[in-house]
């Protein structure tokens, strides 16, 4: 899968896209991140790629000449695959966007600066505007990596354990079990029996109690989207009643069905 990244700052890149798995992927031919300064495409002799919004107001404006020509130049006009631009303003990025995402075989990301980019550059380049939540960062730098890591953990053949990136919290749109490894004894806090007893079935039974106690307590909202067994249900049951909590609106919801 390929990546071209149209930003300014194209520096802050390279030293996460040469670390661990994204490094790996890249090293094994599975994964290409092309990065373009959109700089080198302002035409004036200071290279300006900013300017004051028309109207007034505080802060500059990305001006849309150097976008436009830098991603025409990459990838053609209309651009031969999706453009995203990262924005606050976009659809909240998740898990199931990230594996849509994922299916494409090259996509374009625009990484926004200053206050804002012109809306020229919105209406006749960018295919589609996502944003990483609800927060403000200085530019879109940041998210494009989010991104990247998260759609290129997907692509197949990327995490040495093929299951891997299926039990990832949100795949199944529960949140993951709690983990341990050695030792079994760490300050007197001991790791749970069952995990050392060698009984897979019982292990796996404790995996799915614990993660849909996790996302009881801590994500409710998830469970309305999970994929529940007639045994899951009974153990959501079983939590509520043992630990007294309030049954949320939407577990109720779920339980009717
Ligand atoms: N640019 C600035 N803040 C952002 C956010 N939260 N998501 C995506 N792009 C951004």
């Amino acid at each position: 899968m390929r990546f071209d990244v149209f930003t300014l700052f194209p520096e802050v890149f390279d030293p996460y896209l040469e670390t661990s798995i994204l490094k790996r992927a890249i090293d094994n031919e599975l994964l290409e991140v092309h990065l373009h300064n959109i700089r080198n495409w302002a035409a004036d002799k200071h290279h300006t790629t900013d300017d004051t919004p028309y109207g007034g107001g505080g802060g500059m404006i990305m001006k849309p000449e150097p976008v436009f020509a830098a991603v025409e130049a990459e990838l053609g006009y209309p651009p031969d695959c999706p453009l995203i631009l990262l924005t606050p303003q976009g659809k909240p990025f998740n898990q199931n966007m990230a594996m849509k995402l994922s299916e494409q075989p090259r996509l374009g990301l625009l990484c926004g600066r200053y206050e804002g980019i012109d809306e020229r550059i919105r209406q006749h380049l960018v295919s589609k505007e996502i944003s990483i939540g609800d927060y403000v960062l200085s530019g879109g730098e940041l998210p494009a990596l989010v991104l990247i890591e998260t759609i290129a953990r997907l692509i197949p053949g990327m995490l040495g354990d093929p299951k891997g990136a299926a039990d990832d919290s949100f795949a199944s749109s529960l949140l993951e079990y709690p983990h341990y490894t050695r030792p079994p004894t760490f300050r007197g806090w001991e790791v749970p029996d069952i995990l050392l007893s060698g009984n897979h079935a019982s292990i796996n039974q404790w995996h799915r109690k614990q993660a849909l106690q996790r996302t009881l307590k801590r994500r409710p909202d998830l469970l309305t989207k999970a994929d529940l067994s007639q045994s899951d249900i009974e153990q959501l049951y079983e939590i509520i009643r043992n630990t007294k909590l309030e049954i949320p609106n939407e577990i109720k919801e779920i339980i009717k069905k």
